[in-house]
């Protein structure tokens, strides 16, 4: 039974109960700052717990895609974990209650998906100074289990469990929703179970649903109950289908089953090979499926939120492909294969595999450029150093070879913490995050301080990267003039490790693509001609006359720098009032490339450029 059989069946059974179909929504919450990512079924229907009248009704069914990151840690290590999954779900909304909900499930589970009976096992809420014992769901539950012919004992089949176990709420704060749950688990071990919990035996049992009778709500006084008696029960496709498929693994469903078998094609290894070969594909399949489900919810990688996350998320993927042997176009090349899994659910996916394609390969290459420069330098610095002398170095220590290493190359910190791990140096990482973050504000403060008695238009960020962008901005302002014309003046600039962005006066319109790309292709061609960069200084009028750029708004010292691009002034391509401090030659730069263009008012163009 393909997955995509198991969710029709679902949402066909409880059709035929009186629900109606919800949609499966965007991963990035809508108009709810508390989470960052949507992580369950339940999380459009708050208000409709609450008490607001859902207008489809009182019965409600969805499936929905959903990231947890807690387990983030044990995905690859397990058989079950992963980050990306998909949660069948059904609710009433102060509607039907236990008596209706659990013989469904486990109708569906046991007439619908022919599941073993014998293999099931229950877990209820045992009580607490909130809430009391859930003797309710003792009861149904006795009589559901004998409808199949089991006779079904506390202890022995049904465990009730603490608040740890068997109590839901999706966050802490005041205001969410939560209540006991009874959660329903499939027996992965070789005798019959009987008597043993699946609280405590977590790796002989996989949970493959939990209806949460949502009846309370966290007030500033702690939990009391809701007005309506709510049903929300949650459970994950994915691990349905490897007890409905009859696998050993949930990888080896028709969940991931493409995209394992392309990892297999690319690093020429086997899934079953052995233990961190299987890890490695583990991880990346899920990874994969996370990443291109967020690239379909329109998350670009970046340095915060949920685009800070798909960043990680890829750079995770490509170290591990390299413990593969995969060196390049590890994301890019599985796309389809995702779109092969999951396309049936989202024929989105494959009309937008293009441009996913496009996000995955520009941010892999960037990390493996990032990451190849770092390694020859981790590599020289580890190599240098006898075992001994590692094991000496102080968390201090590291965290300035470090920071050296992210001021030169932006080497991320996190990366150079796998290289550490990777060699087995023992290190208290709380520690080295503390002193690099130390050494970070240190610096900052010092840029600044340094940038106040500097001239007008300098760096406060002296990284390499940075520098290597400011050199680039001003070929880029002189690129512009030729192209667009002399009217062309540097309103604003601003730089980061990632890109530049530069503000500058034009008329009325946007560049045309041939502009854009003719200006590429004239800074390109200056990279390429590996001009040197200088600068002279000279009194600001001396420095007009000699054509030197500087910013209308501004007011610059009487002696000033000017930076010059090109074998001497008279003949340099460009030439600024700047501080400094720039790359002594443009071969230093990389490739250079327009990726956006905005208008920012009347007359203003905004263009974000960078070094690839
Ligand atoms: N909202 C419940 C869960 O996530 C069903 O387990």
């Amino acid at each position: 039974m393909t997955s995509q059989e198991i969710l029709e069946k679902y949402i066909n059974f409880f059709i035929e109960r009186g629900h109606k179909q919800i949609p499966n929504v965007s991963l990035v919450p809508e108009g709810d700052s508390t989470l960052l990512f949507v992580n369950s079924g339940m999380f459009p229907l708050v208000p409709y717990l609450s008490g607001e009248p859902h207008p489809l009704g009182k019965r409600l069914v969805n499936v929905q895609r959903s990231l947890r990151f807690e387990d983030l840690e044990e995905v690859g290590e397990t058989i079950r974990h992963t980050v990306a999954f998909h949660m069948l779900g059904n609710w009433s909304l102060g509607d039907y209650f236990k008596e209706e909900q659990l013989p469904w499930i486990f109708e569906f589970f046991i007439d619908v998906l022919k599941l073993d009976p014998n293999k099931l096992f229950s877990t209820v809420f045992a009580g607490d100074e909130y809430a009391p014992r859930d003797q309710e769901s003792i009861d149904i539950l006795k009589m559901v289990y004998k409808k199949y012919g089991i006779d079904a004992q506390e202890g022995e089949r049904i465990f009730p469990c603490g608040k740890k176990d068997n109590w839901w709420q999706r966050g802490d704060a005041v205001g969410e929703l939560g209540g006991p749950d009874s959660e329903v688990y499939y027996y992965l071990g070789e005798g019959d179970g009987i008597g043993r919990s699946p609280a405590e035996n977590p790796d002989e049992f996989l949970e493959i649903g939990n209806s949460v009778f949502m009846q309370y709500k966290k007030t500033e006084d702690g939990w009391v109950p809701l007005s309506q008696k709510n049903v929300d029960f949650g459970g994950g496709l994915e691990r349905i289908a490897m007890v409905a498929q009859r696998r050993k693994d949930i990888f080896e469903t028709d969940n991931f089953l493409p995209i394992v078998k392309k990892v297999e094609e690319l690093s020429k290894r086997g899934y079953d090979s052995d233990f961190r070969t299987r890890k490695a594909m583990r991880v990346l399949s899920d990874h994969m499926r996370a990443s291109c489900l967020l690239i379909m919810d329109s998350v670009a990688p970046g340095n915060k939120d949920q685009g800070y996350v798909l960043r990680r998320l890829i750079r995770r993927m490509v170290r591990v492909g390299k413990t593969l042997g995969i060196e390049k176009n590890l994301s890019v090349s599985l796309v389809d294969a995702v779109v092969e899994a999951l396309g049936w659910l989202y024929p989105r996916l494959q009309e937008d595999s293009g441009r996913i394609k496009s996000v995955f390969d520009e941010e892999e290459d960037k990390f493996r450029k990032t990451l190849n420069r770092g390694s020859a330098y981790v590599e020289k610095v580890l190599s240098r150093l006898s075992e001994a002398d590692m094991k000496k170095k102080s968390p201090a220590d590291w965290a300035k070879i470090s920071f050296d290493l992210f001021q030169s190359v932006g080497y991320p910190q996190e990366t150079f913490l796998i290289d550490l791990e990777d060699r087995k140096i023992p290190l208290d990482v709380k520690e080295f995050q503390n002193e690099f973050q130390r050494i970070f504000d240190s610096h900052q403060e010092k840029s600044r301080s340094g940038a106040e008695v500097k001239f007008k238009g300098g760096l406060a960020d002296h990284s390499d990267i940075v520098v290597r962008y400011h050199t680039a901005t001003h070929l880029l302002q002189a690129a512009l003039r030729e192209v667009l014309g002399e009217h062309v003046g540097q309103l604003g600039s601003n730089i980061t490790s990632e890109r530049l962005r530069f503000d500058f006066s034009h008329h009325g319109r946007k560049m045309t693509d041939e502009e854009v790309v003719k200006v590429q292709e004239i800074v390109n061609s200056r990279i390429r001609s590996s001009l040197p960069v200088n600068f002279v200084v000279m009194s600001k009028n001396e420095a007009q006359n000699a054509g030197a750029l500087y910013m209308k708004h501004e007011s610059y010292p009487s002696e000033v720098k000017v930076y010059y691009i090109g074998k001497d002034l008279p003949s340099a391509v460009s030439k600024e009032m700047c501080g400094g401090p720039h790359v002594s030659n443009t071969n230093e730069l990389g490739k250079f490339e327009i990726y956006k263009q905005e208008s920012i008012g009347e007359g203003k163009l905004r263009l974000y450029a960078r070094l690839i």
